[in-house]
């Protein structure tokens, strides 16, 4: 997609469809309350082009609620749309982000490829003050995570998207920081999408070795060093609990490596980011049912989040050194397959019991864990789509969260603040570990059904110590079952913008 930033009035953009965005200020309730809707532009030729609509009560902005205006009154534009943000104390930034996604993906079956997105205005009477910069970033955001769609692969109907997009913000002196706010939307918006389209990829196409070559492809495009490591480098670091999932597999395994180093830095923390690359879990010899398990083609969504944010972190250029390491394998199950009650050993040394082939994900990050400490990371953090458990804690609104040190845990909470996306602390402790001894070796790699996303991450907090760390456990969040009104059903991209500010909290 295009796109450009006008600072002209919105009355006179010549354009197929002007979206502006109105909050509700009704704060009565019941019946008789009629809704009061004000749109968030002083620009009074658009604010009487609507007025009738909104006088009318038939409108309530409600959070995503649209309306089309066709030739508006007084307007260049062909068409005005309303995009709701709900009630005033709901019209956050994170609300402008899913309207703008609303209005591209009204736009986008309508055979209209372009439009315009007024930033939202501080309107007096309104109540809402929403800064210029956060706003033009997040509409850039919503815009380009609204014109995603997962048919890759239909023969018709492909390529139906919005090509360009213009983004009007008011005019005042301070341009420059609006543009670059809004350039570092673009930049993110675009980075979760190519973590989309990597998860969208099933398992016969987008193999490890492929992941492997997208990553390092990506990395040469945006200046970041890559390396891709397969069974010899995997047998070389006695990454013993790597390979055992990938054994079983005529697929070999990938270890992708990508080095963010900016210029000058040569102190303070290295930031390791470590994701799970399943990029397809049969669940090995303890397989898994039938049903759904095709969704499981989506079991790299950790891994090509650390991938997305790499791109955006290569792109923005914090001052901070960071290294991403995905653990890419299949999980198969084989004449060669790995069984249940095997031992393998870990790169750390550490003896694994494997009680349940199914608990593939902690296996390989284990190793992608001990693999960044040993590169120099003084901080990580892993995403992994790591336990039906945690979906059934957290249902499929929050991701579950896990850390063993609360000054790392409070900057990604900040982090969230801005990126929007939701994730929930849960608990770690030591009796939680308990569960997960063995008796033959170390630690076994399940510990029953009771708190299991919890046991999962004292799984890989073993293998992170006392290296400050935090786990995304995104299960439940990768992969939206249905279409939302803006944003398509199918990969989500969760946690590239959260991992990407947590990032830029480390800067110099
Ligand atoms: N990839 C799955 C977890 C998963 C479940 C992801 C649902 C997305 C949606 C993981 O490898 C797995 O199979 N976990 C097992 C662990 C169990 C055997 C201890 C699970 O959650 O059932
Ligand atoms: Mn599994
Ligand atoms: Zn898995």
């Amino acid at each position: 997609m295009q796109t450009k930033i006008s600072f002209e009035n919105l009355a006179g953009i010549q354009t197929e469809l002007l979206a502006v965005f109105a909050t509700d200020t009704q704060t009565a309730k019941g019946p008789d309350a009629k809704p009061q809707p004000i749109l968030l532009t002083n620009d009074e030729k658009v604010r009487s082009a609507a007025t009738g609509l909104l006088t009318s009560g038939e409108y309530k902005a409600g959070p995503n609620e649209t309306v089309l205006l066709h030739s508006p009154a007084g307007l260049a534009a062909k068409r005005l749309l309303i995009v709701g943000l709900g009630k005033k104390s709901k019209s956050t930034v994170h609300a402008v982000r899913n309207a703008a996604g609303t209005a591209v993906r009204y736009t986008k079956p309508r055979a209209i490829r372009e439009l315009t997105i007024g930033v939202p205005e501080a309107v007096a009477e309104s109540g809402v003050t929403l800064a210029a910069e956060a706003s033009a970033r997040a509409v850039a955001e919503g815009a380009f995570v609204g014109n995603f769609d997962a048919d890759t692969y239909r023969s018709e109907r492909k390529d139906v998207s919005v090509q360009s997009l213009t983004v009007a913000a008011p005019a005042r002196a301070d341009q420059s920081t609006i543009r670059a706010a809004f350039n570092e939307g673009v930049v993110i918006g675009e980075s979760q999408n190519f973590t989309r389209t990597l998860v969208n990829e099933p398992g016969n196409k987008l193999t490890p070795t492929v992941l492997g070559e997208r990553a390092a492809q990506m990395a040469s495009e945006v200046g970041l060093k890559s390396e891709v490591h397969s069974t010899d480098k995997l047998h070389e670091l006695k990454m013993g609990a790597f390979w055992s999932v990938s054994q079983g597999s005529a697929e070999p395994p990938a270890l992708i490596v990508l080095k963010y180093e900016p210029e000058g830095v040569t102190d303070g923390p290295v930031l390791g980011l470590v994701g799970k690359g399943i990029t397809f879990d049969t669940g090995g010899i303890s397989i898994k049912p039938a049903d759904n398990m095709e969704k499981m083609k989506y079991d790299m969504a950790g891994g090509a989040a650390m991938i997305g944010a790499m791109r955006a972190i290569a792109l923005l250029k914090p001052k901070v050194r960071v290294i991403g390491i995905v653990c890419a394998a299949e999980n198969m199950p084989d004449g060669k397959a790995q069984k249940p009650g095997d031992v393998q050993t870990a790169m750390s040394g550490k003896t694994i019991e494997i009680i349940n082939t199914d608990a593939e994900g902690r296996l390989v990050l284990a190793d992608g864990i001990s693999y960044a400490r040993s590169l120099g990371a003084t901080h990580l953090i892993d995403a992994a789509t790591l336990t039906g458990a945690c979906v059934v804690a957290l249902g499929m609104i929050n991701g579950g969260a896990f850390s063993n040190d609360d000054a790392t845990f409070e900057k990604f909470q900040s982090a969230l603040a801005t990126s929007g996306e939701k994730f929930w602390r849960m608990p770690l402790a030591d009796e939680y570990y308990d569960m997960i001894r063995s008796d033959i070796g170390d630690i076994k790699n399940t510990g029953g059904r009771w708190g299991g996303a919890i046991t999962a991450a004292e799984f890989l907090h073993a293998f992170a110590e006392d290296t400050p760390w935090i786990h995304l456990d995104i299960a439940g969040l990768a992969w939206i079952e249905e279409n939302k009104p803006f944003i398509a059903k199918g990969p989500s991209g969760v946690g590239v913008r959260s991992i990407l500010e947590w990032v830029r909290s480390y800067e110099k």
